[in-house]
């Protein structure tokens, strides 16, 4: 899979740090994302991948450096989160965040009118008239939810809870896509799932980009960011230790350095 350095670059970290308390979670890391790739970053547990996501959405507060997002180059970190969601971001978290009482569809119903009307608890406590509202919406969740073929569709009124494990992460990833972001943000999307698993999650990744998407995913399963990257980023103690292909990062003597004692690369 080719990178495209043409591109656009839809986000770029420049010299970005977070420091907590002593430990430098993020340590001045400069990096682009491309308009219509998919993009992955891996590295050890603890080599700031998760924390870089935050630092995007803007849950903590960086240290210092900037994140620019879009052709306007906004910094991210100047914006409260909402505006963020707002301008286009949407992201999952490594442990999962659904409302298991409510069915897979409102799931998604949610998500879409958080985005719109930040009208996030008010659309939780009213679902049904949410739905009864807005056909429209209910047909464009519908539509997402069948780009993960009958898995979730066929689930559409019944709750959350009632899904297997893999679903409910495929549900995770619905959510972001209904609101249709610029940059879709997945954290470890198939972790726990096993390799039947984790190969529907790859061509479901696959489709969402090719209906437009472009998404920054972080990964420790080298098989899935094998099969879908077009760029990867390595990162270890906070920094970008290699970039480039899955070939050229995954055989990069800084890599396989950064991985041996902590876990072998995995092919
Ligand atoms: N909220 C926090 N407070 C203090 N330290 C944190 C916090 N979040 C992350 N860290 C530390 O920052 C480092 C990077 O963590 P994280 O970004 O979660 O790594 P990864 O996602 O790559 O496994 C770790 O040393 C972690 O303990
Ligand atoms: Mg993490």
């Amino acid at each position: 899979m080719a990178a495209d350095d043409t591109a656009a670059i839809i986000l770029a970290s420049e010299s970005l740090t977070k420091n907590f308390g002593g430990v430098l979670a993020v340590n001045d890391l400069s990096l682009e994302v491309r308009e219509g790739e998919i993009t992955a970053i891996i590295g050890p547990n603890g080599s700031g991948k998760t924390t870089f996501f935050n630092l995007i959405m803007h849950l903590y507060d960086a240290t210092s450096g900037q994140i620019l997002f879009g052709g306007e180059r906004r910094n991210l970190l100047d914006l409260p989160t909402h505006e963020i969601n707002a301008q286009g971001l949407a992201r999952t978290f490594q442990t999962l965040r659904l409302f298991p009482n409510l069915t897979v569809l409102e799931n998604v119903l949610v998500a879409m009118s958080s985005r719109v009307n930040a009208g996030f608890f008010s659309a939780l406590a009213k679902p049904k008239s949410l739905r009864r509202q807005d056909k429209g919406a209910e047909e464009a969740a519908l539509e997402t939810l069948s780009m993960f073929g009958a898995r979730l569709i066929s689930m559409c009124n019944e709750p959350a809870s009632s899904l297997s494990y893999a679903n409910r992460r495929r549900l995770e990833i619905a959510r972001c896509v209904a609101s249709r972001p610029k940059l879709i943000l997945l954290d470890e999307p198939v972790a726990g799932m096993n390799p039947t698993e984790t190969r529907g999650v790859i061509e479901d990744i696959q489709r969402i980009h090719e209906k437009g998407h472009t998404v920054l995913l972080i990964e420790h399963d080298m098989k899935l960011v094998e099969g879908v990257a077009h760029r990867v980023f390595a990162f270890d103690h906070g920094t970008k230790i290699a970039e480039g292909t899955f070939r050229e990062v995954s055989t990069h003597p800084a890599v396989i350095e950064a991985y041996l004692g902590k876990r072998a690369v995995r092919h």
